[in-house]
């Protein structure tokens, strides 16, 4: 297959096309705008593979997009590029209206001019795949409740909203035109590659530099963590397998509350980077709680049953075996996190902290 995937160049993005290139024989077409979020350095790994292609495009730029598709001619897309911080969405949510609704939009409408020029087979074994969040159900409050496909839209920052409209417009393509799509809502990833404003990556590079863990709240809110590259095999296995129209929740059976996910990082790091920097003598010492986030969801949960009965997928990582993973990732590629600390990403902690790490 030819696969044209979106946002490749970001966390979720870059592990789909490294599992992609690495373990089938298919095509990749990264197209990624590159804003803060992408990075051609998670990509290293399979860059000059002769199955890989890059091109520095907004989702945005129609006939931009009109002429990848003519010539790449791919059999699928799989639509992942979007502005994905919550905490950004509620600081400026316009790049978040610009690129996760208008993008999509225009991705869709290059996406339904390219098939409608396909030739059967290739017209109906096409898929479009929609990669989307559980956020745009919104949060659970009791303990027992779970996310299931048929739960109803109820999101509650810009991004999750950005994200639920974005859904809706995959589904009317679908509905109205006969779009070939399918729809995955995923919770929280943690894994390699993931940018340090998001919880785990931050709390781990906080901790080596001896800086404050921000917990916002109380800490009791839970996410349901699932580690990135058993999220990229979920995705490939429903680009290639699902049938029209399905949805799929896809989630780690792992719900953490936020103050046990940063205690847990700690206690790694205790272990794994004993040599602490000077004046810390624990890791959790440095525990800090700041301002909650506006309108934070309390609980999201996901019910993966579907997945697992269609598709045959179960997550390989535990939390225990995917955190550990990840904190020796982050201890082994400090050049990586280096590169990606630009004036920007500084900005925006400066301007996110300005408070509690002043
Ligand atoms: P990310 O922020 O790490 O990466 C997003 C990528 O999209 C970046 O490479 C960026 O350069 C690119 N991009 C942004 N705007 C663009 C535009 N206008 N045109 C082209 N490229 C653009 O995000 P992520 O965490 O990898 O998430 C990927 C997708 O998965 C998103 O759609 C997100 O909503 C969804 N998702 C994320 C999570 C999570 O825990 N991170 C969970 C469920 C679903
Ligand atoms: P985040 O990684 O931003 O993902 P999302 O908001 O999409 O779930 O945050 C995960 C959880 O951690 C969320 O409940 C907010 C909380 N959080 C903190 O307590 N401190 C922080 O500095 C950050 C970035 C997040």
């Amino acid at each position: 297959m030819n696969i044209l995937i979106t946002g490749g160049a970001g966390f979720i993005g870059s592990a789909v096309v490294r599992h992609i290139i690495q373990n089938t024989q298919d095509s990749v077409l990264n197209v990624d705008k590159l804003t803060y979020a992408g990075n051609l350095e998670s990509l290293e790994s399979i860059h000059h593979h002769e199955r890989y292609t890059f091109s520095q495009t907004d989702i945005c730029d129609r006939s931009a997009l009109d002429q990848l598709f003519a010539n790449f001619q791919p059999d699928a897309v799989m639509h992942l590029a979007a502005e994905s911080h919550v905490d950004r969405s509620i600081s400026g949510p316009a790049d978040f209206i610009e690129t996760n609704i208008i993008g999509t939009y225009q991705l869709l409408e290059a996406t339904r001019q390219y098939w409608n020029t396909l030739a059967e087979p290739r017209k109906q074994a096409f898929r479009f795949h929609h990669i989307s969040t559980d956020e745009v159900y919104g949060d659970l409050e009791g303990t027992e409740d779970l996310f299931l496909e048929t739960t109803p839209y109820a999101p509650s920052s810009p991004y999750s909203a950005s994200k639920a409209s974005s859904d809706h417009l995959v589904r009317a393509w679908h509905r109205t035109y006969g779009l070939p799509v399918v729809v995955t809502n995923c919770s929280n990833n943690y894994g390699p590659y993931h940018f340090p404003e998001k919880l785990i990556p931050l709390i781990i590079q906080n901790a080596l530099a001896g800086k404050a863990l921000p917990v916002y709240g109380n800490g009791h809110q839970i996410r349901d963590w699932l580690f990135v590259e058993d999220h990229a095999r979920a995705l490939y296995k429903v680009v290639t397998e699902a049938a029209v129209g399905e949805t799929y929740n896809i989630g780690g059976h792992n719900e953490q509350k936020n103050i046990d996910v940063v205690k847990a990082i700690c206690e790694l790091l205790e272990e794994l980077a004993p040599n602490k920097p000077a004046g810390i003598e624990h890791y959790q010492n440095l525990i800090t709680y700041v301002t909650d986030r506006p309108g934070h969801d309390l609980r999201y949960a996901i019910d993966a049953s579907k997945i697992k009965k269609d598709l045959g997928w179960i997550p390989q990582e535990t939390f225990d075996t995917g955190l550990r993973k990840t904190v020796e990732w982050y201890l082994n590629n400090q050049e990586w996190v280096e590169h990606i600390q630009s004036g920007e990403y500084k900005n925006w902690i400066q301007q996110q902290y300005q408070t509690e790490q002043a």
